[in-house]
């Protein structure tokens, strides 16, 4: 039915709407006005449908997102998604958010699928940055939002910092309306879809025509619409599976022209080419895991890893921080090997505690480029720690590109 009745609507506003959309998302009143969340194509039958827990054919559109599935994913208080980037730390878009500076207005919503569900984790938020070139013809609708206190034990999920995983399939998921004009959902849902590349994207008509090709990156179904975000997921994480078969991020809902119309992708934040910008403010901004700033410190000098042999290490020193690490340390590493599962990764402590990231296996397939997330809460911050790599078996052989550490 939602699809039949995009399909009568009109193909595209005329420039003059798509040139006011434009202005609106600059001043920051999209959120405002209509907050996203993910359009599941059959958005209604698939409400009903999970609801009843019937299995109907659905060959696109949105699923309700079971407990647990997404536990980085955020509702934010004024009607936006977002994803944990730290335990205290909140990606989100520029134009959900106010200016740069303290702000104790919002309530970010954490660990539920269920809006209802009394055991929800709430938190105020204190701080907000918003990116200083958004608005401007580089573009950059991300923010960040710093909590009132950190989320213990919270899962976050990485961004990617590098435009390989700007292809394929992605994930999308929020609350916001589940068909165009729809209220707002009470359950998590989440879909799929594909990447569109950034000159179909610009050519699908008048509202895409200034869209910002590296700074934004379009996805959804050109022949049939159907799936996609809406208004109320914006903010939240568009992501995929990483080399690791780990969740990274690529996208922040941003805009669209409508919801799930076909020849209407949704247009997202490209994060990769924000990555650095994301990284400093998070920096600058304390929350990295734990109270105070630490990192990222990264050592992006290659280091061979010999076949089948001794383990090699890679040193990072950590300066400038106080007191001990987070139990929820990140560590990103971006390795090129034709094997990866020969390999055993081990972060080693200033003190030479050693902790295992990645153990040797039968994964054949090739290059490493993921996040590891690891307990290192009795180290003291400040020292040389190591990567260290081991090649576990003979054949194949590869090298560290870089790798970077979050204390
Ligand atoms: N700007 C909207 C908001 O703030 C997000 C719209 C996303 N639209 C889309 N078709 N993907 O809620």
């Amino acid at each position: 039915m939602l699809l039949s009745r995009l399909r009568k609507s009109p193909a595209a506003p005329h420039r003059g709407t798509r040139s006011l959309s434009r202005l609106l998302r600059s001043a920051g009143l999209c959120a405002m006005t209509a907050a996203l969340v993910i359009v599941p194509a059959h958005s209604a039958s698939a409400k009903s449908t999970s609801a009843q827990g019937e299995p109907s054919p659905r060959v696109v559109g949105g699923t309700r997102a079971a407990l647990g599935e997404f536990p980085w994913m955020v509702r934010l208080s004024m009607g936006c998604g977002g994803a944990m980037y730290t335990n205290q730390l909140v990606l989100t878009a520029a134009h959900c958010v106010g200016s740069t500076g303290n702000n104790s207005s919002i309530t970010a919503t954490v660990g539920v699928v269920d809006l209802q569900d009394s055991s929800a984790i709430k938190r105020q938020s204190t701080y907000i940055h918003r990116s200083p070139t958004y608005g401007t013809s580089t573009g950059g609708d991300w923010a960040l939002i710093k909590l009132a206190t950190p989320i213990t034990g919270v899962a976050t999920l990485p961004i990617a910092t590098t435009t390989a995983y700007n292809t394929g399939t992605f994930t999308v998921a929020g609350w916001g309306a589940a068909s165009e004009g729809g209220p707002q959902e009470r359950y998590l849902l989440k879909a799929q879809v594909p990447y569109v590349d950034d000159v179909t994207c610009r050519d699908a008509g008048p509202y895409y025509s200034d869209l910002i090709f590296a700074a934004e990156l379009c996805a959804g179904r050109m022949d049939v619409g159907g799936v996609d975000t809406c208004q109320g997921d914006s903010g939240g994480p568009m992501f995929r599976r990483d080399s690791a078969n780990a969740w990274i991020q690529v996208g922040i809902v941003s805009h669209g022209d409508g919801c799930a119309r076909p020849s209407a992708p949704g247009v997202y934040t490209e994060v990769s080419t924000f990555a650095s910008a994301i990284q400093a403010a998070a920096a600058s901004l304390g929350g990295g895991g734990g109270p105070g700033a630490c990192g990222p410190f990264t050592n992006a000098n290659n280091v061979n890893i010999p076949d089948a042999g001794a383990a090699v290490t890679s040193p990072v020193t950590v300066s400038g921080c106080t007191g001990t690490a987070s139990s929820s340390s990140q560590v990103a590493v971006d390795i090129k090997h034709p094997y990866r599962g020969d390999l055993v990764i081990d972060l080693l402590a200033p003190d030479g505690s050693s902790y295992r990231l990645k153990s040797a296996s039968g994964d054949s397939g090739d290059n490493i480029l993921t996040t590891y997330t690891t307990n290192v809460s009795s180290e003291t911050r400040n020292g040389t720690w190591r990567l260290q790599l081991r090649d576990a078996y003979s054949q194949d052989v590869g090298y560290l590109d870089s790798w970077s550490l979050t204390l």
